[in-house]
This record gives C-alpha cells, sequence and structure tokens, in this order.
C-alpha cells in the first residue's frame, strides 16, 4: 500500500484494492460516476490529461479493459500508444524493465499493465520514475483492481447501497482474480455477505476469501441473494484434465433463468466477460433484463477516466 500511496496521501499507482479504505474507494466511485452517460450520449470529454501520455502493455488478451483504457485516456485528451508486445523488441529477449526504462525516454507517463505473471506491475512500479504511475489491467489470477470498481459502481447503480446486500460469487473462483478484487471492495464498502459458489476443484485454498460462506451448489448459493456474480471458466490457468466438460458444468453450475429464480426476483446478474455462453450462462439470462453485464462495459470507461484523473492529478 505504501508503493500505491504518494506521501501526501494521493493515489500514485493502482495495483490492488486491497488495503485501499472506504473513503479511498468512494472517492474513486464518486469521479466514476460524474463521467458515467448512457449508452446513445456523446461520451464525457474533458483536457485533464493534455500534455501526459500513456502506454497499454498487455502480455495477456484483453478486449474491455485495453479498450476502456485507450478511450479513457483519449477522452481525457491524452496521448496513448498501445504496445504489441508480441511484435516488439521483448520477442527479442528485451527485458520488462528496459522496455519500460525507453518508454520512460519516451515521455510516457503512466504505464497501464496486464501480464499472466504475479508481481510484475509491483515490480514495474518500483523501478520508475517519481512521477509515473503504474495501473495494474490485471495480474495474473490475483488481482484486477479496476474491474473490482467497476462491479462495484455498478452495484452502487443498481442497489443504491453496499451496506446489508448478499453477493454470490459463482464459478471459477480459484482461478479468477476478479473474484479476489470483487471481494477486496465490497467487503472495504459494507457489503454484509459475500457468498462463493462453486465445484470443488474451483474453490479457492481454505486460507483465501476468509468470512465468506461457501457453496458447492448453485441452487443453496444465490438462493436470496441481490447480486449474482458469474465467473469465466479460466481454462487458460487450467491443466487439460482440469477442463470441465461443458454440458457437465452447465447442468450443475451454469445460471439459467430457472436457477436465477431462487435468488431475489430484483436480483442482478453480472459477468466480467468474456463469456462463455451456455457454459456458466444461458444466453436469456445474459442478455434478459437483470444482467447489467453491458453496464459494466460501460461503467469500465468511466473508472478507468477516474483512475487515470486521480493519479495525475495527485502529481500535483
Ligand atoms: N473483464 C475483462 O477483463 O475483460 P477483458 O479480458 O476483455 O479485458
Amino acid at each position: 500500500m505504501t508503493l500505491q500511496t504518494r506521501t501526501n496521501g494521493t493515489l500514485r499507482h493502482l495495483l490492488t484494492l486491497e488495503g485501499m479504505t472506504r473513503a479511498q474507494l468512494e472517492a474513486l466511485l464518486a469521479r466514476a460516476q460524474k463521467f458515467v452517460k448512457p449508452i446513445g450520449e456523446p461520451p464525457v470529454q474533458s483536457r485533464s490529461l493534455d500534455g501526459i501520455t500513456v502506454a497499454n502493455m498487455f502480455t495477456e488478451p484483453s478486449t474491455r479493459t485495453r479498450v476502456s483504457f485507450e478511450l479513457a485516456a483519449k477522452r481525457l485528451g491524452a496521448d496513448v500508444v498501445n504496445l504489441e508486445v508480441q511484435l516488439s523488441s521483448r520477442v527479442k529477449g528485451e527485458s520488462m524493465l528496459d522496455t519500460i526504462y525507453t518508454l520512460e525516454a519516451c515521455h510516457v507517463d503512466v504505464f497501464v499493465i496486464r501480464d499472466a505473471e504475479a508481481g510484475v506491475p509491483g515490480l514495474v512500479a518500483e523501478h520508475v520514475q517519481p512521477h509515473v504511475s503504474v495501473l495494474s489491467a490485471g495480474e495474473a489470477h490475483l488481482s484486477h483492481p479496476t474491474q473490482g470498481l467497476l462491479d462495484a459502481l455498478t452495484i452502487l447503480q443498481a442497489k443504491k447501497k453496499f451496506d446489508g446486500l448478499k453477493v454470490a460469487i459463482v464459478g471459477d473462483v480459484k482461478h479468477s482474480r476478479v473474484a479476489r478484487s470483487a471481494l477486496h471492495v465490497l467487503t472495504t464498502l459494507g457489503v454484509g455477505e459475500i457468498r462463493i459458489v462453486a465445484p470443488r476443484a474451483l474453490m479457492p485454498e481454505a486460507g483465501e476469501f476468509v468470512g465468506c460462506e461457501r457453496f458447492t451448489s448453485l441452487d443453496g448459493g444465490i438462493a436470496g441473494v441481490d447480486v449474482v456474480m458469474m465467473l469465466r471458466i479460466q481454462k487458460e490457468r487450467m491443466a487439460t484434465a482440469q477442463i470441465p466438460d461443458a454440458d457437465r458444468y452447465f447442468a450443475k453450475f451454469g445460471l439459467s433463468a430457472e436457477r436465477l429464480a431462487k435468488a431475489r426476483p430484483d436480483a442482478i446478474v453480472m459477468h466480467p466477460q468474456p463469456m462463455n455462453r451456455g457454459i456458466e450462462i444461458a444466453s436469456d439470462v445474459a442478455d434478459g433484463p437483470q444482467s447489467v453485464i453491458r453496464d459494466q462495459v460501460r461503467n469500465g470507461v468511466a473508472v478507468r477516466m477516474a483512475v487515470l484523473e486521480a493519479v495525475i492529478e495527485g502529481r500535483h
């Protein structure tokens, strides 16, 4: 946390939501809400990042996070460079830090980093110049802080509160950085009950998700909840033998309309995407009236605008 915050208390890097205060999180959500516009209206634009350069460096695939960081930076007036890592000199053996130093020499002010290896955003944050910020766009299975913020904002918009809510996080919790960041942000913001629902093979270790009730049945796990947060089966983080059979998985853990009826009638359905339709979620639920999945995507741009603006504003 000390690495993340400047001595004046402002946010310098965003590497994790773990340890952030409720006031810090609420301030970011309030700032993000100002950037939210209904789909169909022109997006909010400003010049608050005029003269700033943002570099997106993704070594794992991404659609939403990469596009929304790029749009967020451009809508605030920043220059953006998207490093195609697989076409960069990294493939000739250049190290991550030499790549960072090279881009710093090109006046990059903010690095947005997604990496399959744990510790990479933190390593970069330890080596950049004092005026430079590092934002994690997803770190291994550990952390996806802007996803956690956009999920919290989506819940707040739908439910107008966090206190007393019951949230079920369902699916491949073991491999999910989304679930870990959701746990950190929702716990700090006052959500009363967080359940994790997964087959035994996809449950996290006993030392993780402390305080969450564990369910190995979807019907029991989502009974009476306000929020159903579905997760993708992360085949890329499993050995082939561990990957569940799609039909059997849907039969036991797939969210169908019939199953959703066990949650509260006004429950919302979330999914960070990409979705495996017909495996963890039925299409009529993903596209149905209780789904806020596209709101999550819209809020992703707003949250990333808020985080970019906050780390740059704090420099002054
Ligand atoms: N939710 C999420 O991180 O999506 P992408 O992998 O497409 O960025």
